[in-house]
Protein backbone atom coordinates (compact mmCIF):
# COMPACT_ATOMS: atom_id res chain seq x y z
CA UNK A 1 0.00 0.00 0.00
CA UNK A 2 1.21 3.57 -0.84
CA UNK A 3 -0.03 5.52 1.96
CA UNK A 4 -0.87 9.40 2.37
CA UNK A 5 1.84 9.68 4.91
CA UNK A 6 5.27 8.22 6.41
CA UNK A 7 4.46 6.05 9.21
CA UNK A 8 6.85 6.64 12.43
CA UNK A 9 8.13 3.04 12.59
CA UNK A 10 8.51 2.17 8.97
CA UNK A 11 11.47 1.96 7.39
CA UNK A 12 12.20 5.37 6.35
CA UNK A 13 15.73 6.56 4.64
CA UNK A 14 18.72 7.68 7.56
CA UNK A 15 22.28 8.72 6.16
CA UNK A 16 25.16 9.87 8.13
CA UNK A 17 23.49 13.14 8.00
CA UNK A 18 20.96 12.88 10.14
CA UNK A 19 20.63 16.08 11.99
CA UNK A 20 17.47 17.26 12.19
CA UNK A 21 15.28 19.32 10.45
CA UNK A 22 16.66 22.83 12.79
CA UNK A 23 19.97 22.73 11.97
CA UNK A 24 18.31 23.42 7.93
CA UNK A 25 15.58 26.42 8.79
CA UNK A 26 18.62 27.77 11.21
CA UNK A 27 20.87 27.75 7.67
CA UNK A 28 18.58 30.22 6.08
CA UNK A 29 17.09 32.54 9.21
CA UNK A 30 17.59 33.18 12.87
CA UNK A 31 13.97 34.24 13.71
CA UNK A 32 11.99 31.32 14.46
CA UNK A 33 9.78 29.49 17.34
CA UNK A 34 7.98 26.18 17.30
CA UNK A 35 4.26 25.66 17.44
CA UNK A 36 1.78 22.85 17.30
CA UNK A 37 0.24 23.68 14.09
CA UNK A 38 0.39 26.06 11.21
CA UNK A 39 -2.87 27.78 12.09
CA UNK A 40 -1.68 28.59 15.65
CA UNK A 41 1.89 30.00 13.98
CA UNK A 42 -0.20 32.01 11.63
CA UNK A 43 -2.49 33.74 14.92
CA UNK A 44 0.78 34.51 16.92
CA UNK A 45 2.78 35.83 13.72
CA UNK A 46 -0.24 38.12 13.22
CA UNK A 47 -1.55 39.00 16.74
CA UNK A 48 1.01 41.80 17.43
CA UNK A 49 0.85 43.44 14.59
CA UNK A 50 -3.11 43.81 13.66
CA UNK A 51 -5.92 45.71 14.92
CA UNK A 52 -9.71 44.02 15.26
CA UNK A 53 -11.92 44.92 12.23
CA UNK A 54 -8.94 44.88 9.97
CA UNK A 55 -8.76 41.97 6.67
CA UNK A 56 -6.81 40.03 5.49
CA UNK A 57 -6.28 38.74 2.03
CA UNK A 58 -6.15 35.14 1.27
CA UNK A 59 -6.29 33.01 -1.83
CA UNK A 60 -9.50 30.77 -2.46
CA UNK A 61 -7.62 27.72 -3.38
CA UNK A 62 -7.12 27.22 0.33
CA UNK A 63 -8.25 24.67 2.99
CA UNK A 64 -11.17 26.11 4.90
CA UNK A 65 -9.93 25.76 8.49
CA UNK A 66 -6.50 27.67 7.56
CA UNK A 67 -8.67 31.33 8.05
CA UNK A 68 -9.96 30.48 11.32
CA UNK A 69 -6.76 32.03 13.45
CA UNK A 70 -7.52 35.51 11.24
CA UNK A 71 -11.49 35.49 12.30
CA UNK A 72 -9.65 34.37 16.14
CA UNK A 73 -7.97 37.81 15.79
CA UNK A 74 -11.25 39.47 15.23
CA UNK A 75 -10.21 39.83 11.08
CA UNK A 76 -12.05 39.73 8.42
CA UNK A 77 -10.72 37.10 5.99
CA UNK A 78 -11.03 38.05 2.02
CA UNK A 79 -10.64 35.37 -0.39
CA UNK A 80 -9.02 36.77 -3.68
CA UNK A 81 -8.88 34.73 -6.74
CA UNK A 82 -6.21 32.64 -8.26
CA UNK A 83 -5.17 31.64 -11.90
CA UNK A 84 -5.09 28.12 -13.60
CA UNK A 85 -1.76 28.42 -12.85
CA UNK A 86 -1.95 28.88 -9.07
CA UNK A 87 -0.91 32.20 -9.25
CA UNK A 88 -2.34 35.24 -7.24
CA UNK A 89 -5.55 36.87 -10.06
CA UNK A 90 -3.60 40.09 -9.48
CA UNK A 91 -6.65 42.67 -10.83
CA UNK A 92 -8.57 40.56 -8.31
CA UNK A 93 -5.81 41.41 -5.40
CA UNK A 94 -6.11 45.07 -6.27
CA UNK A 95 -9.82 45.17 -5.86
CA UNK A 96 -10.19 43.71 -2.40
CA UNK A 97 -7.45 45.20 -1.15
CA UNK A 98 -7.53 48.79 0.90
CA UNK A 99 -6.74 51.07 3.83
CA UNK A 100 -8.00 48.27 6.27
CA UNK A 101 -6.01 45.54 4.68
CA UNK A 102 -3.35 43.81 7.64
CA UNK A 103 -1.57 41.15 5.88
CA UNK A 104 -2.07 39.72 2.45
CA UNK A 105 -1.13 35.72 2.34
CA UNK A 106 0.46 33.70 -0.49
CA UNK A 107 0.53 29.85 -0.63
CA UNK A 108 3.56 27.74 -2.18
CA UNK A 109 1.68 25.17 -2.91
CA UNK A 110 3.00 21.68 -2.75
CA UNK A 111 6.26 22.53 -1.92
CA UNK A 112 7.05 24.47 -4.67
CA UNK A 113 7.62 28.33 -4.93
CA UNK A 114 4.35 30.53 -5.12
CA UNK A 115 3.97 31.91 -8.96
CA UNK A 116 3.20 35.23 -9.40
CA UNK A 117 4.91 36.14 -6.30
CA UNK A 118 6.66 39.48 -7.66
CA UNK A 119 4.10 41.01 -8.90
CA UNK A 120 2.02 40.68 -5.41
CA UNK A 121 5.42 41.83 -3.25
CA UNK A 122 5.32 44.53 -5.69
CA UNK A 123 1.81 45.54 -5.28
CA UNK A 124 2.55 45.40 -1.63
CA UNK A 125 5.86 47.74 -1.93
CA UNK A 126 4.02 51.14 -1.08
CA UNK A 127 1.52 49.67 1.37
CA UNK A 128 1.33 49.38 4.87
CA UNK A 129 0.65 45.99 5.17
CA UNK A 130 2.05 42.70 5.78
CA UNK A 131 3.18 39.65 3.37
CA UNK A 132 2.51 36.06 4.91
CA UNK A 133 4.65 33.26 3.01
CA UNK A 134 2.63 30.56 3.58
CA UNK A 135 4.59 27.56 3.06
CA UNK A 136 2.70 24.94 5.04
CA UNK A 137 3.15 22.20 2.78
CA UNK A 138 6.87 21.48 2.47
CA UNK A 139 9.25 22.44 5.60
CA UNK A 140 12.60 22.18 4.14
CA UNK A 141 11.95 23.32 0.00
CA UNK A 142 14.12 25.85 -1.08
CA UNK A 143 13.78 27.94 -3.84
CA UNK A 144 17.15 29.71 -5.30
CA UNK A 145 18.79 29.44 -2.13
CA UNK A 146 15.89 30.77 0.46
CA UNK A 147 13.78 28.65 2.17
CA UNK A 148 10.01 28.51 1.54
CA UNK A 149 8.07 30.25 4.15
CA UNK A 150 11.08 33.13 4.79
CA UNK A 151 10.04 35.38 1.97
CA UNK A 152 7.57 38.01 3.59
CA UNK A 153 7.37 39.42 6.58
CA UNK A 154 6.40 36.38 8.28
CA UNK A 155 5.90 32.81 6.94
CA UNK A 156 4.80 29.21 8.09
CA UNK A 157 5.17 25.85 7.76
CA UNK A 158 3.58 22.81 9.14
CA UNK A 159 6.26 20.03 9.83
CA UNK A 160 3.61 17.27 10.03
CA UNK A 161 2.78 17.53 6.12
CA UNK A 162 6.83 16.27 6.15
CA UNK A 163 7.09 13.88 9.00
CA UNK A 164 5.34 11.16 10.96
CA UNK A 165 4.09 13.07 13.76
CA UNK A 166 0.83 13.94 15.35
CA UNK A 167 1.54 17.82 14.83
CA UNK A 168 4.24 20.61 14.59
CA UNK A 169 5.04 24.19 12.84
CA UNK A 170 7.53 26.77 12.78
CA UNK A 171 7.02 30.47 12.74
CA UNK A 172 9.20 32.78 10.43
CA UNK A 173 9.91 36.40 11.50
CA UNK A 174 11.68 37.42 8.51
CA UNK A 175 11.17 41.09 9.07
CA UNK A 176 12.94 42.68 11.90
CA UNK A 177 10.18 44.92 12.93
CA UNK A 178 8.02 41.78 12.89
CA UNK A 179 10.22 39.91 15.60
CA UNK A 180 10.50 42.98 17.52
CA UNK A 181 6.59 42.83 17.89
CA UNK A 182 6.28 39.36 18.25
CA UNK A 183 3.68 38.30 21.01
CA UNK A 184 4.23 34.44 21.72
CA UNK A 185 1.79 32.85 22.98
CA UNK A 186 1.00 30.24 25.49
CA UNK A 187 0.90 27.76 21.98
CA UNK A 188 4.47 28.60 21.38
CA UNK A 189 7.22 26.34 21.98
CA UNK A 190 7.70 22.96 22.73
CA UNK A 191 5.90 20.84 25.47
CA UNK A 192 7.71 20.17 28.84
CA UNK A 193 6.51 16.86 29.22
CA UNK A 194 4.92 13.41 27.08
CA UNK A 195 1.51 13.47 27.11
CA UNK A 196 -1.64 11.23 26.13
CA UNK A 197 -1.74 12.47 22.95
CA UNK A 198 2.28 11.67 22.48
CA UNK A 199 1.45 7.98 23.68
CA UNK A 200 -1.53 7.81 21.32
CA UNK A 201 0.58 8.68 18.35
CA UNK A 202 3.06 6.09 18.57
CA UNK A 203 0.46 3.56 19.08
CA UNK A 204 -1.13 4.86 16.36
CA UNK A 205 1.72 4.08 14.11
CA UNK A 206 2.69 0.46 15.50
CA UNK A 207 -1.49 -0.33 14.58
CA UNK A 208 -0.57 1.20 11.24
CA UNK A 209 2.44 -0.91 10.69
CA UNK A 210 0.98 -4.23 11.72
CA UNK A 211 -2.44 -3.01 9.24
CA UNK A 212 -0.06 -2.67 6.51
CA UNK A 213 1.13 -6.61 7.14
CA UNK A 214 -2.76 -7.97 7.52
CA UNK A 215 -5.25 -7.21 4.17
CA UNK A 216 -8.07 -8.68 5.92
CA UNK A 217 -7.93 -6.85 8.80
CA UNK A 218 -6.97 -3.55 7.00
CA UNK A 219 -9.47 -3.27 5.38
CA UNK A 220 -12.30 -3.53 8.07
CA UNK A 221 -10.31 -0.73 9.70
CA UNK A 222 -10.20 1.43 6.58
CA UNK A 223 -14.37 1.44 6.46
CA UNK A 224 -14.69 1.99 9.51
CA UNK A 225 -12.57 5.05 9.30
CA UNK A 226 -14.28 5.85 5.79
CA UNK A 227 -17.46 5.60 7.91
CA UNK A 228 -15.75 7.93 10.97
CA UNK A 229 -14.21 10.56 8.45
CA UNK A 230 -17.37 11.35 6.52
CA UNK A 231 -18.08 13.65 10.12
CA UNK A 232 -14.34 15.52 10.11
CA UNK A 233 -14.34 17.91 12.77
CA UNK A 234 -15.25 21.65 11.35
CA UNK A 235 -13.14 23.89 10.73
CA UNK A 236 -12.95 26.20 13.60
CA UNK A 237 -12.95 22.51 15.93
CA UNK A 238 -10.00 21.74 13.70
CA UNK A 239 -8.01 24.98 14.64
CA UNK A 240 -8.87 25.15 18.21
CA UNK A 241 -7.22 21.40 18.68
CA UNK A 242 -3.81 23.25 17.15
CA UNK A 243 -3.72 25.60 19.45
CA UNK A 244 -0.81 23.81 21.70
CA UNK A 245 2.75 23.76 21.68
CA UNK A 246 4.29 20.95 19.64
CA UNK A 247 4.52 17.84 21.46
CA UNK A 248 7.59 15.96 22.75
CA UNK A 249 7.20 13.18 20.30
CA UNK A 250 7.07 15.35 17.45
CA UNK A 251 10.04 17.48 18.78
CA UNK A 252 12.53 13.78 18.59
CA UNK A 253 11.02 13.12 15.41
CA UNK A 254 12.28 16.51 14.25
CA UNK A 255 15.75 16.08 15.89
CA UNK A 256 16.32 12.44 14.33
CA UNK A 257 15.44 13.41 10.71
CA UNK A 258 17.54 13.34 7.76
CA UNK A 259 16.69 16.13 5.78
CA UNK A 260 18.83 15.34 3.01
CA UNK A 261 17.62 11.62 2.69
CA UNK A 262 14.14 12.67 3.11
CA UNK A 263 14.84 15.30 0.41
CA UNK A 264 16.30 12.68 -1.92
CA UNK A 265 13.48 10.57 -1.58
CA UNK A 266 10.79 12.31 -2.30
CA UNK A 267 12.41 13.99 -5.64
CA UNK A 268 13.38 10.38 -6.84
CA UNK A 269 8.91 9.52 -6.02
CA UNK A 270 7.81 12.72 -7.37
CA UNK A 271 10.11 11.75 -10.60
CA UNK A 272 8.47 7.97 -10.75
CA UNK A 273 5.21 9.54 -10.99
CA UNK A 274 5.81 12.15 -13.62
CA UNK A 275 7.42 9.17 -15.64
CA UNK A 276 3.79 7.03 -15.00
CA UNK A 277 2.18 10.53 -15.71
CA UNK A 278 4.28 11.48 -18.55
CA UNK A 279 2.71 9.99 -21.50
CA UNK A 280 -1.00 9.36 -20.61
CA UNK A 281 -3.85 11.66 -22.10
CA UNK A 282 -6.42 13.23 -19.78
CA UNK A 283 -4.04 14.21 -17.13
CA UNK A 284 -2.26 17.66 -16.55
CA UNK A 285 0.88 17.88 -14.38
CA UNK A 286 1.54 21.08 -12.46
CA UNK A 287 5.47 20.67 -12.44
CA UNK A 288 7.13 19.38 -15.43
CA UNK A 289 10.32 20.53 -13.93
CA UNK A 290 11.55 19.37 -10.46
CA UNK A 291 14.67 22.69 -9.40
CA UNK A 292 17.04 21.86 -7.64
CA UNK A 293 16.87 22.67 -3.93
CA UNK A 294 13.02 21.65 -3.96
CA UNK A 295 11.29 18.99 -1.51
CA UNK A 296 8.15 18.35 -2.84
CA UNK A 297 5.02 17.35 -0.34
CA UNK A 298 2.89 15.44 -2.94
CA UNK A 299 2.84 14.61 -6.66
CA UNK A 300 -0.04 17.04 -7.91
CA UNK A 301 -1.87 17.08 -11.40
CA UNK A 302 -5.08 17.94 -12.46
CA UNK A 303 -7.95 15.67 -14.67
CA UNK A 304 -11.27 16.13 -15.65
CA UNK A 305 -12.06 12.78 -14.05
CA UNK A 306 -10.65 12.71 -10.76
CA UNK A 307 -12.90 10.26 -8.79
CA UNK A 308 -12.16 7.62 -11.85
CA UNK A 309 -8.39 8.24 -11.17
CA UNK A 310 -8.68 7.90 -7.51
CA UNK A 311 -10.45 4.96 -7.73
CA UNK A 312 -8.09 3.41 -10.58
CA UNK A 313 -5.19 4.72 -7.78
CA UNK A 314 -6.58 2.56 -5.06
CA UNK A 315 -7.29 -0.17 -6.62
CA UNK A 316 -3.17 -0.07 -7.43
CA UNK A 317 -3.16 0.21 -3.20
CA UNK A 318 -2.25 3.99 -3.69
CA UNK A 319 -3.74 6.25 -1.40
CA UNK A 320 -4.45 9.85 -3.67
CA UNK A 321 -7.27 12.34 -3.09
CA UNK A 322 -8.82 15.61 -4.01
CA UNK A 323 -7.25 18.61 -2.71
CA UNK A 324 -8.33 20.55 -0.73
CA UNK A 325 -12.03 21.14 1.10
CA UNK A 326 -12.76 24.95 0.10
CA UNK A 327 -14.46 27.54 2.47
CA UNK A 328 -18.22 27.27 2.29
CA UNK A 329 -18.00 30.90 1.37
CA UNK A 330 -15.50 29.75 -1.76
CA UNK A 331 -17.46 26.53 -2.45
CA UNK A 332 -21.01 28.84 -2.95
CA UNK A 333 -19.77 31.61 -4.62
CA UNK A 334 -19.17 31.66 -8.69
CA UNK A 335 -16.82 34.61 -9.17
CA UNK A 336 -14.62 31.86 -7.06
CA UNK A 337 -15.04 29.57 -10.77
CA UNK A 338 -11.45 29.04 -11.22
CA UNK A 339 -10.27 27.87 -7.60
CA UNK A 340 -13.94 25.51 -7.28
CA UNK A 341 -12.51 23.81 -10.76
CA UNK A 342 -8.73 24.04 -9.31
CA UNK A 343 -10.44 21.88 -5.65
CA UNK A 344 -12.58 19.48 -8.17
CA UNK A 345 -9.61 18.50 -10.42
CA UNK A 346 -6.87 18.33 -8.55
CA UNK A 347 -5.34 14.65 -7.13
CA UNK A 348 -2.33 14.52 -5.00
CA UNK A 349 -0.26 11.51 -5.14
CA UNK A 350 2.30 10.31 -2.09
CA UNK A 351 5.71 10.47 -2.76
CA UNK A 352 7.24 11.00 0.75
CA UNK A 353 10.17 9.07 2.30
CA UNK A 354 8.28 5.81 3.17
CA UNK A 355 7.30 5.37 -0.23
CA UNK A 356 9.57 2.53 -2.55
CA UNK A 357 9.89 4.22 -6.05
CA UNK A 358 10.29 0.78 -7.32
CA UNK A 359 6.29 0.26 -5.75
CA UNK A 360 5.66 3.23 -7.84
CA UNK A 361 6.69 1.80 -11.01
CA UNK A 362 4.42 -1.33 -10.48
CA UNK A 363 1.63 0.87 -10.22
CA UNK A 364 2.58 2.84 -13.72
CA UNK A 365 2.72 -0.91 -14.96
CA UNK A 366 -0.97 -1.73 -13.43
CA UNK A 367 -2.56 1.52 -13.70
CA UNK A 368 -5.74 1.66 -16.36
CA UNK A 369 -8.31 4.04 -15.82
C1 LIG B 1 -1.91 26.19 2.63
C2 LIG B 1 -2.05 25.82 4.08
N1 LIG B 1 -1.77 26.75 5.02
C3 LIG B 1 -1.86 26.48 6.34
C4 LIG B 1 -2.23 25.22 6.78
C5 LIG B 1 -2.34 24.97 8.25
O1 LIG B 1 -1.35 24.11 8.73
P1 LIG B 1 -1.64 23.25 10.04
O2 LIG B 1 -2.49 22.09 9.60
O3 LIG B 1 -0.30 22.85 10.55
O4 LIG B 1 -2.37 24.13 10.98
C6 LIG B 1 -2.54 24.23 5.84
C7 LIG B 1 -2.96 22.90 6.27
O5 LIG B 1 -3.33 22.04 5.51
C8 LIG B 1 -2.44 24.52 4.45
O6 LIG B 1 -2.70 23.60 3.50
Amino acid sequence: MISEQPSLLARTPAGRRATGIGPVIERYTTDFAFYGSGKAALYDGLAGLVSPGENVLVPAYLPDAVVEPFRDLALEPRYYRVRETLAPNRADLVERLDDETAAVVTVDYFGFPQSGLEAVASLLDDRDCYHVDDNAHAPISVDNGTLLGTRGHLGITSLRKLLPIPDGAVLYCNDESVAARLEPSSFAGVRDELGVDDCRHVLESVAGDLLEANATVRRTVERLIAERSASVPDPKARYEAGKTPMSRVSAAVVDAADPTAIRRARRTNYLAWRRCFDSRSGVEIYHETLPEGICPQVFPLRTDSPQRLVAALERCGVAAHTWPRLAATVRDDPAYAVARRLARETVALPVHQGVDPAAIEAVADRLRW
